[in-house]
């Protein structure tokens, strides 16, 4: 469970701040968005290690659920809080929807089944600069590439779906909040000094990550984010009709 977990907050966290750059020139996020399939193999294996993590994550959440209900003798409806906090009762109902949140985003950003339109593969960028990693150009200027900007733009731009996001990202964020914090009572770091000085360090966290991921289909979604002009973000189709 711990080993997952960790692997899936760097991911969760990695993503976050990839993203945030929609609140730059379209070339980064497209550049990113290139950069990444470019390397080809080492993207499959980082897929792959991520969707084991995910089945391993939701395997052990369930065999430890089992095993607590048999030590306390609970009925799967019995409920026996003592001291528990909102977020530690609700990790399962949270995960569930975390769980449902991903198989709707890899079919609406990955896949574009939600959204073939304004899918990123229809519609070409050039880039105007070159992206570059660690001061390594990796995407040159000129190059062709998918417009995930615009892609996004105009996903967020749907108020259901931006606030479906909202949603997903707040329960994420509560879900970590209690994920990370057994992680630290997992490896025996929540000592009796220690318990409450690193509850809120992940509160922090939760709080900036829940932050970070709002503000992209919230400031898209109320206009506060204009579309860049170089994004080239048409019309809605409806609209060209
Ligand atoms: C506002 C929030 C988010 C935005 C704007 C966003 C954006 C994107 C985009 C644009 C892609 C497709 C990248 C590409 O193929 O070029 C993507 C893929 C993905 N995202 Fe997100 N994402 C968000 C939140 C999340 C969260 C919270 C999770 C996990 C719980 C997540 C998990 C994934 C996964 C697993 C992929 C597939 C990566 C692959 O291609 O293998 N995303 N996301």
């Amino acid at each position: 469970m711990a080993v997952t977990g960790v692997i899936l907050v760097g991911f969760v966290i990695g993503h976050l701040v990839g993203n945030l750059q929609i609140f730059d020139h379209p070339d980064k996020i497209n550049g990113y968005a290139q950069f990444l399939h470019q390397t080809g193999p080492l993207l499959w294996v980082a897929r792959i290690g991520l969707l084991v993590s995910v089945i391993l994550h939701v395997w052990s959440a369930t065999v430890l659920t089992i095993e607590n209900r048999k030590a306390r003798g609970v009925t799967p409806t019995g409920k026996h809080w003592i001291k528990a906090s909102l977020a530690s009762r609700y990790i399962r109902w949270t995960g569930y929807v975390v769980l449902a949140f991903i198989i709707y985003h890899l079919l609406h950003f990955t896949l574009g089944v939600t959204n073939p339109a304004d899918f990123k593969d229809g519609h070409s960028y050039v880039m105007r600069e070159a992206y570059s990693v660690a001061g390594f150009p990796v995407v040159a200027a000129g190059t062709e590439v998918d417009n995930v900007y615009l892609m996004v733009y105009r996903g967020f731009e749907s108020a259901p779906v931006a606030i479906f996001y909202i949603i997903a990202v707040g329960l994420l964020s509560f879900h970590l909040l209690h994920g990370m914090d057994s992680l630290f009572q997992t490896i025996g770091w929540r000592s009796q000094t220690w318990a409450g000085r690193l509850r809120k360090v992940v509160a922090l966290i939760c709080l900036l990550y829940f932050l970070g991921n709002f503000a992209i289909p919230g400031a898209i979604l109320t206009g506060a984010l204009k579309p860049h002009p170089d994004a080239q973000v048409h019309a809605p189709v409806s609209a060209q009709n």
